[in-house]
């Protein structure tokens, strides 16, 4: 079968690490998906960077609307972020018929509603796996692994920046502006470190996730969102003497009177698991009335764990709307005679 062709709206971090894992595992993620995935084109402001990262086989231009116009495009990745430009190309790449995955929380949380209109109204898919909390597929395991479920709450860390900030002012005793350019140089941070220290990317995420759990309507005005600003180191010192460590938490949870969606900074009594989430990694815990508690750890930002999350989208999109019937993945697709060694 033709690969499928993928076209990347940016290619800064995430979309090089997005390009590398889908050369690096080919072979795995094309019997995984059915068929061939290939990134074909690239649109990047910076045409000569991109063309540094990329093989001479992938087109590059400077306008993504030339990827959008591509009828040999299948999915659009739009890894350009923010509610501007994004907006628009991602309503364009709907309209055109074409499926989308994205990073984007910022997008997805403010105008989540209208955009998944669209997508549902030219049936095509808007996926969003990397847009909370990089590499954990906790998007797939709320509306998968979990659909049996009332989902009661879900409590996570969300924002790698911020709890490497916390973490690294309780441990070394670094000042908050200090550790917080350390951060940006590693590339946890946002463009704009507000929306990370002000609470706004976790109030993004949870948003996502909330709409999810709760099959409400994507509405991050209704949040309420407090970042780690305020926060002192003596705040941090005294937390521990008492037995706790502050955690920028993003929260919901199913009320008699609707649902509570909120981020602020909270007192974890230091033996839960969540207390002890350290640097820049990301935690959820997810209640069900099933299941009961379930616990998702991995890393929330950097190039390769975000791109795990866009490629896996890639992949369902791929093997659950893009097979022709006859074609179609088995849900379990093993690789014929790799047997597992037979103990003796
Ligand atoms: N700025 C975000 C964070 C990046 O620190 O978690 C991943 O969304």
């Amino acid at each position: 079968m033709k690969p499928i062709q993928v076209g990347l709206l940016g290619i800064g971090t995430v979309g090089s690490g997005t390009y590398n894992v889908l050369l690096r595992n080919e072979e795995e993620i094309r019997r995984r998906a059915g068929r061939s995935i290939r990134i074909s084109m690239v649109a990047d402001l910076d045409v000569a960077r991109a063309k540094s990262v990329v093989g001479s086989d992938v087109e590059v231009v400077a306008d993504a609307r030339q990827v959008i116009a591509n009828p040999e495009i299948d999915i659009v990745v739009e890894l350009i972020g923010g509610y501007g430009i994004a907006k628009a190309l991602v309503m364009e790449a709907i309209a055109a018929g074409k499926h989308v995955v994205t990073a984007n929380k910022a997008l997805l949380a403010v105008h989540g509603t209208e955009i998944f209109a669209a997508a549902q109204a030219k049936g095509v898919v808007v996926a969003f796996e990397a847009a909370v909390a990089g590499g954990i597929p906790i998007i797939k395991a709320l509306r998968e692994g979990l659909s049996a479920n009332r989902i009661q709450w879900l409590a996570g860390i969300i924002n790698g920046t911020t709890n490497f900030i916390l973490s690294e002012m309780r441990d070394k005793g670094l000042d908050f502006d200090v550790v917080l350019k350390e951060a940006q140089r590693l590339g946890y941070a946002e463009a704009d470190p507000t929306f990370d220290i002000e609470g706004i990317d976790a109030g993004h995420k949870v948003t996502l996730m909330s709409a999810i759990a709760f099959g409400i309507p994507v509405q991050f005005d209704r949040a309420h969102v407090e970042g780690i600003t305020k926060l002192a180191a003596a705040d941090i010192t005294y937390a521990e003497q008492l037995g706790y460590r502050i955690k920028l938490l993003g929260i919901t949870k199913r009320r008699d009177t609707g649902i509570e969606l909120r981020v602020h900074p909270t007192l974890v009594p230091a033996k839960r698991l969540l207390a002890n989430v350290e640097g820049a990694m990301n935690a959820v815990v997810v209640h069900g009335d099933a299941v009961g508690t379930t616990l998702y750890y991995g890393k929330g930002a950097g190039s390769e764990p975000t791109a795990s999350a866009v490629v896996a989208d890639l992949v369902d999109i791929t093997r659950l709307h893009t097979a022709d019937p006859d074609h179609r993945v088995p849900h379990l697709a093993f690789q014929p005679g790799q047997l597992a060694a037979t103990p003796v």
